[in-house]
């Protein structure tokens, strides 16, 4: 029988590890990673506070013991832990240091808001831009799947008036902002698009293309895409500056994290208008580059699969999930949001990290795998590592 410290240092120690790694490497801020994780997964604080209010010293011994047992590098602890806790800094000194700069603002009018796809990030994110009182034209393959996103804003609504925290009007009023379009020509005149169709590369490719035909010139073109590389979606249009990556968390209307990805050719007006433009509709923006798991992802996924192999070893999966949510605060359990966001999807990023940074410990688990053939991909089917 496992303790829930051995549970916490087995899970969240190597998380924690790479979220200094991560940093480190220059890819993000310590106040980005921090927010990323507490906005896009619900944490009650980021990963480098945690490693403050644990100590940077007890931290590194820590990893330090653990990585004598397993000899993986993931484990070994990061340089930077070495370099503060030899000079008795932390990373709340790295992030004062590094404050600064100013609000986002709008260089391009947004007034109207496109919206490609009708699955479950595509109704969320059309709600959010609904409910910030933006109008929105969302387009679909079937009047069947635009009633679905219809379906499933209703519901939401209806969620939120039922426990008083809103009203019919509202509902109303919300619903009178939405318009429904079979055909990617509705969009023409809209300010933004945000993409949110099936996650493949040739899917989106194609539709970047025809967004490059259809779309008004100076609109932004925005992907949702968590995997695929967004410069290749650019160089598909003639306007590579023009694209650039919202990435929004599941269920989008309450997760409150925004990830705006950049990629080489994106001009800065563009960054900063949708900065503004998810400041604008509630969210927190976290900046960074276009590779693969961007920050939230990088750091969460690994944390899942070592779960996945935590329970290989024999551990119960109710035990791993009451552990963590007990020692680290996090709201699910790493086998309730798997089975969330679907052993398919995870799957599919667990690769794209092992494809990218080669770590021999960010090999998909056996079990991740099996899950997915068998057709045990979570809430959606019924079953996953969970039963429902
Ligand atoms: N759609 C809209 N609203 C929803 C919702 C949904 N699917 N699910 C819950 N809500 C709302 C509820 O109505 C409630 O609203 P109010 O506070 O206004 O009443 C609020 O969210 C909290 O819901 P509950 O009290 O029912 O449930 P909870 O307290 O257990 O919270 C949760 C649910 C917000 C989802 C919480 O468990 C959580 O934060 N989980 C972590 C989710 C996470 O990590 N997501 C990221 C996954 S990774 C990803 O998305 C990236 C990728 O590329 C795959």
């Amino acid at each position: 029988m496992t303790s829930s410290e051995q549970i916490f240092n087995t899970l969240v120690l190597p998380y924690l590890n790479h979220a200094v790694r991560t940093y480190e490497s220059g890819y993000a801020s310590v106040t980005d990673i921090d927010a990323a994780m507490r906005f896009g997964c619900g944490y009650p604080k980021g990963p480098l506070t945690v490693v403050d209010e644990i100590g940077v010293a007890q931290v590194r011994d820590l990893l330090a013991e653990r990585y004598a047992e397993t000899g993986d590098h993931l484990h070994q602890p990061a340089d930077l832990l070495e370099k503060l806790a030899a000079e008795g800094r932390t990373f709340a000194d790295e992030a004062a240091a590094a404050a600064g700069g100013a609000a986002p603002e709008f260089k391009h009018e947004i007034a109207k808001v496109g919206v490609v796809g009708t699955g479950t990030m595509a109704s969320g994110i059309v709600q959010v831009f609904a409910q910030a009182g933006y109008d929105v034209v969302y387009v679909g393959r079937s009047q069947e799947k635009l009633d679905g996103v219809v379906g499933y804003i209703t519901k939401n609504l209806d969620r939120a008036i039922a426990k008083g925290k809103g009203t019919e009007e509202g509902k109303a009023e919300l619903l009178g902002r939405l318009t429904g379009a079979t055909t990617r020509e509705a969009l023409a005149d809209v300010d933004i698009v945000v993409e949110a169709i099936a996650e493949d590369l040739e899917l989106k490719l194609e539709l970047f293309r025809d967004l490059d035909r259809i779309v008004k010139q100076g609109a932004i073109l925005a992907t949702t895409t968590s995997s695929l590389p967004i410069t290749k979606l650019g160089e598909a249009t003639a306007r590579p500056g023009d694209v650039i990556g919202m990435h929004f968390f599941n269920p989008a209307p309450v997760m409150k994290l925004v990830e705006v990805i950049t990629t080489p050719a994106t001009s800065a007006e563009v960054d900063e208008t949708t900065r503004a433009l998810t400041a604008k509709v509630g969210k927190v923006g976290v900046s960074a580059g276009d590779r693969s798991g961007f920050i939230v992802n990088l750091l969460l996924f690994p944390y899942l699969n070592d779960a996945v192999k935590l329970a290989e070893g024999g551990e119960e999966l109710a035990t791993i999930d009451a552990a963590i949510k007990e020692t680290a605060g996090f709201p699910m359990g790493p086998f309730e949001l798997l089975d969330v966001v679907g052993n398919d999807v995870s799957l599919a990023i667990q690769k794209e990290l092992f494809g990218e940074f080669g770590e021999p410990g960010f090999a998909p688990a056996a079990t991740l795998e099996a899950k997915v053939a068998e057709g045990k991909l979570g809430r959606k089917t019924g079953e996953g590592f969970h039963t429902y």
